[in-house]
């Protein structure tokens, strides 16, 4: 009797038991992965432009990490951060104050997801300035629970069908498309600043296609808030962690936010995520409203120690900017080539292909799917994003081999010319 390959098996075990309202976007069930590279329960390997959606930035199972994570895990796994503290988390908020933008003293609080300390930052940004309204944005993405399903823009499949909507949610257009003087017209035209606790923004957004802003664009935006008593907060979860060639994005800009939220690449794929900010606005709090029981988890904690360290030791902001450069010149070449690609977005490491078809120029959705299963089945994981789903981004590990960075290539070419 033949059995189906595990692949297949795993897949029909899923359809069972898994509900279908979580999707992936390869039937490839890992087994292992390392730096680059992704080893499925068959035995095959796949090179990673993925990176788990931004989180793997240091590579798959870095030795420094596993080491810590075991350590750790040796020691004790958890008890809770609000009943006996411990010393990672103090160490790591220290670091952390540390690498964040912003010439001021600092503070952070450790939760479990991107989407829990976007919803913190703004808990924290409503009670320090006693005021109700959030400023997001057009392209928008900020998690999945009601509050920042709410922020988020997409509709589907992020929001369809999940309503009702939190309340005083009012969403800016973004970047280029209006000018940072427009945004002056909104306050007039949407929301009364007097009544507006913070703007969220993404300093690159990521789900909504890889846009980065015009230069100058934040630091209008940041001049508008500091004279309406607005706290600028900087959604870096999928921006930060050195992906744009610097460690947070919002450094292009020379802008200082009051609040940034980081996740994602800090704690290389356990579950953690920081809200870091202004001490006196990050203080305001009373004792026990901010937390959670996982919040700060200790192996969480050493294993971002560890990614920080890393990044220092291997010069890993460094190397997404080199890495940036390759995949730019990389993107261009492929411009020239193919009539079919429009923009090249992003900043540094985090690069976009804009997907478009025929005269007029529509996103080209159904052939950037193409692509991605294409790359798939010739060993390459790749990612699309964007509110049509026509711009085929990279969030490929920087401690990426050339080689490894060039086969990717070549796969992706091969797709591009097949489309
Ligand atoms: C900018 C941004 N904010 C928030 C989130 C939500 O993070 P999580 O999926 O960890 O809740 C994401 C996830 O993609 C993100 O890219």
């Amino acid at each position: 009797m033949n059995l189906p390959a595990k692949n297949e098996m795993l897949h029909e075990q899923r359809g069972r038991f898994v509900s279908d309202g979580v999707a992936s976007v390869t039937p490839l069930y890992v087994e292992s992965a390392k730096g680059a590279i992704i080893k499925d329960v068959e035995g095959k390997e796949y090179i990673d432009f993925a990176g788990g959606i931004a989180v793997m930035n240091i590579g798959h199972s870095h030795p420094k990490v596993v080491e810590a994570i075991k350590d750790q895990a040796e020691k004790f796994t958890h008890t809770c951060f609000m009943v006996n503290p411990y010393e990672s988390v103090v160490t790591l908020a220290e670091k952390l104050c540390q690498v964040t933008p912003g010439d001021f003293p600092k503070k952070a609080v450790f939760l479990n997801s991107g989407a829990e300390a976007v919803e913190n930052a703004v808990k924290i940004a409503r009670y320090y300035t006693k005021r109700p309204a959030i400023i997001v944005f057009e392209n928008a993405y900020h998690g999945r629970t009601l509050l920042t399903m709410t922020m988020t823009s997409k509709v589907k499949p992020y929001k369809f069908g999940f309503g009702p909507f939190a309340p005083e949610v009012y969403r800016m257009p973004f970047g280029d498309e209006v000018g940072p003087e427009k945004l002056h017209d909104f306050f007039i035209q949407h929301v009364n600043p007097e009544a507006v606790a913070a703007v969220v923004v993404e300093p690159v957004q990521g789900e909504g296609g890889f846009i980065a802003p015009p230069p100058g664009y934040f630091q209008e935006l940041a001049k508008i808030c500091r004279d309406n008593g607005i706290l600028f907060v900087a959604d870096e979860i999928q921006s930060g962690m050195g992906r744009t060639g610097k460690m947070f994005a919002i450094e292009h800009w020379d802008v200082e936010p009051d609040l940034i939220t980081v996740a994602k690449s800090l704690a290389a794929g356990m579950p953690l995520a920081a809200v870091v900010g202004k001490q006196e606005i990050m203080d305001s709090i009373h004792p026990w409203g901010l937390g959670g029981t996982y919040g700060g988890n200790p192996v969480a904690c050493r294993a971002a120690l560890a990614v920080l360290e890393v990044f220092e030791e291997e010069g890993l902001v460094e190397k997404a900017a080199v890495l940036g450069e390759k995949m730019k010149a990389q993107f261009e070449k492929w411009q020239q080539q193919f009539a079919m690609i429009g923009e090249i977005r992003g900043l540094g490491a985090m690069l976009g292909l804009e997907l478009l078809k025929g005269d007029n120029k529509q996103p080209a959705t159904d052939e950037a799917k193409q692509l991605v299963n294409f790359c798939y089945q010739k060993g390459l994981v790749i990612l699309a994003c964007g509110s049509y789903g026509n711009i085929i981004r990279i969030l490929a590990p920087f401690v990426i081999t050339d080689e490894q960075l060039e086969q990717g290539f070549a796969i992706m070419e091969e797709g591009l010319a097949a489309l």
